[in-house]
Parts: C-alpha cells; structure tokens; sequence
C-alpha cells in the first residue's frame, strides 16, 4: 500500500484540472455510478438536432465532466463547438454571436475536425454493433465519412470571416450566425454549440440573467443546438424562469445514490489511468470511504448532485498527509517501564 501513494501523488490521480478536454477521459457515466441516465438524457436532447439544453448542478457536480464526455461521444453528424463566455458581454445576444463568429473563423482548423476523426475511427472500431445504414436523425441524413477535408474547414472559416465583416449592424449579427451554422448543415453536420465556462458570471448574476433571458432565447429559435452548464442557483433567476418553457431539455445532475460505491467507481477509475491498477481499498479505508462519503453528502442538496471537486480535494489532502506521516511501520508497543 505505501508505495503506490507516492504514485498518485506524482501521477496527480485526484487532480482535478480546469481543462474541458481532460474532463471526458475521467468521465463514469452515470447508470455505472448508479444513478438515472442523464448521459443518455443529454445525448437524446443534442440528437432533436435543435434548441437549448440546460444541464443544471452546483458548482464541482460535473456539468462540464457530463457535457464534455456526451459531446464525445455523438457521432461524426454533429460538430461539438466550444463557445466561452469570457470576455463577451453574453447578456447581449448581437454581442454574443458575433463573438462566437470570430471563435469559429478562428478555431485551429485540427480542433475543428478533431469531432469528425475521433467518431469516424471509432464508428470503425464499432462497426460490428452499428448498423449500416444511417438513420435519420434532426431531420437530415447524415452524410457518413469525412466530410471536414482542409477545403471544407477553410470554406468555414472563410464564411464565419465574411459574416463577420458584413455584422456591423447588430440587428444583422444573428443573421449572420444562422447563415453561419447553415453552412454547417449544408455539409451535414448539426453544430452543438457548448457553453460551460458560466461559472465566471459567479459575481454578476445580471449577466446570467441576461444571457438566458435574451441570449439563450435568441439560440433557442436558431437552427443548432446550444448546451449550457448551468449553476443551481441561476435557475432561480427571473431571466432563466422566463425561457424555461422554450428549453429543449433542463438537465439536473442526481445524487450519487449509493455514494460510497459511486465515489469507490470513480476513484478507481482516476486510480486506473495513473496507471495504478489496485483496488480503492488498498489506499483507503473502509472509515476513509465513509468519511469521504460523508463530505459529498453535505453538499447535496435536495437529491440534487453535490460537489465532487471538492470531495477529490478531500481525497487529495488525505493522500498529502498520508504522504506526510512517518513511514514507521505499525509500532510493535514498546516494553513498558515500571
Ligand atoms: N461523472 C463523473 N465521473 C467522474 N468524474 C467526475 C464526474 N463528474 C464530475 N467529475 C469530476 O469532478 C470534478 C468536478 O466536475 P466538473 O465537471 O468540473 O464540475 P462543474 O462543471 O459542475 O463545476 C472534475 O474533476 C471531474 O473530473
Ligand atoms: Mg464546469
């Protein structure tokens, strides 16, 4: 047991890092964890081929774990597109569209067809479980194979750069986007625009509000699909309570029902790809899970998905003073002195 502490300590096992395309590598779905199928939820939603999806948890729930590993899994008929929020007054929806116009014209052209590769080498890998003829799905049949050849994607890039020298009006920024994301269909491929940064509207709940209730809005009647991760707390928000009814899907993360063996599963799997294949037990106690548990536990609320970044920084700072104790063996009690 004491040397593969060290182990995860130098292979950062229970890191948990800010990066959104290190999230879908860590990712257990949630049926193996236990809980209701809201992997398959949100994959089902993004499939409709439209609108805005909301995926709703506290902060360190998984939002952006959950939307990250659906948005890899979709096949090569949908084009994942990360969005951020920063830096973009994203309450105003001109500002916002032209501002993931300038994102999509300047993309790095492997980023764009990264999707595409990845599914199309695992449709391959799958080819015995798929069938092979495609069926329809959001209403267009997809076109199988490569489709984002370097002529295409400069044709992209090429049309978002053109819309955007055309957008100085606002009111014609959103025409703009929508024959943007056209292009996109007319090479089959639906995009999913990912918004999941949202955190950083932390202190300005406006902004929040604003972008559900005029962003969000205005997506929400575009031809694409658009996936936000959503703090608990902004749904309380006037703006968000407004354009409930036009979403798609509102997409709640559940409690680990049986927490112990969901953070069991999820630890291991951290375990796992540090390369340390030993069961949780070896590095942590039965009272350890149950103290770990415990902490998850007090951050849930309602049934509602508690705080796993912070329940990995408790399993990092039990493994930091582990580390930190005398290696001394278990002291054979010493002869005691009258
Ligand atoms: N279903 C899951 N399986 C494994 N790890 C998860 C899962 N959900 C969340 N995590 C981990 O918990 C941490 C917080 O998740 P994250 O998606 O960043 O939360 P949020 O976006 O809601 O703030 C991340 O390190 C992530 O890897
Ligand atoms: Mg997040």
């Amino acid at each position: 047991m004491r040397d593969i502490l060290p182990r995860l300590d130098d292979e950062f096992a229970f890191q948990t890092s800010g990066r959104f395309d290190l999230l879908a590598d860590e990712h257990v779905a949630y049926v193996t964890l236990g809980a209701p199928d809201v992997d398959g939820e949100l994959r089902r939603s993004i499939d409709r081929g439209e609108g805005v999806i909301t995926v709703v948890g506290r902060m360190g729930s998984g939002k952006s774990s959950l939307i990250a590993a659906v948005a890899n899994s979709l096949d090569e008929g949908f084009l994942p597109l990360r969005v951020s929020v920063i830096g973009v007054e994203a309450g105003d929806p001109a500002a916002f569209a032209r501002h993931a116009i300038a994102e999509t014209r300047d993309i790095p052209d492997a980023q764009l067809t990264r999707h595409e590769s990845q599914a199309l080498d695992r449709a391959t890998a799958d080819r015995r479980t798929q069938t092979t003829t495609r069926e329809l799905r959001a209403g267009f049949e997809i076109a199988a194979g490569n489709v984002l050849t370097a002529k295409v994607v400069g044709d992209v890039k090429r049309a978002a750069g053109e819309e955007l020298e055309r957008a100085t009006d606002p009111s014609l920024v959103l025409r703009g986007m929508q024959r943007l994301l056209n292009v996109f269909w007319d090479i089959k491929r639906c995009p999913v625009m990912l918004v999941e940064d949202t955190d950083h509207w932390g202190g300005s709940p406006e902004v929040a509000d604003a972008f559900f209730d005029q962003t969000a809005r205005a997506f929400a009647a575009m031809d694409a699909v658009m996936v936000v991760a959503t703090q608990s707390d902004y749904t309380r928000l006037d703006g968000y309570q407004r354009v409930r009814d036009r979403l798609t899907a509102e997409i709640s993360l559940p409690q680990l029902p049986d927490v112990e063996r969901g953070l069991d599963t999820v630890l291991t799997r951290r375990m796992r790809s540090a390369g340390i294949h030993a069961p949780l037990q070896d590095v942590l106690d039965q009272q350890g899970l149950q103290l770990l548990s415990q902490s998850y536990i007090e951050s849930t609320d309602d049934g509602h998905a508690g705080d796993l970044r912070r329940t990995l920084a408790v399993m990092r700072a039990a493994l930091d003073i582990a580390l930190s104790e005398p290696t001394a063996s278990p002291s054979p009690s010493r002869p005691l002195r009258s």
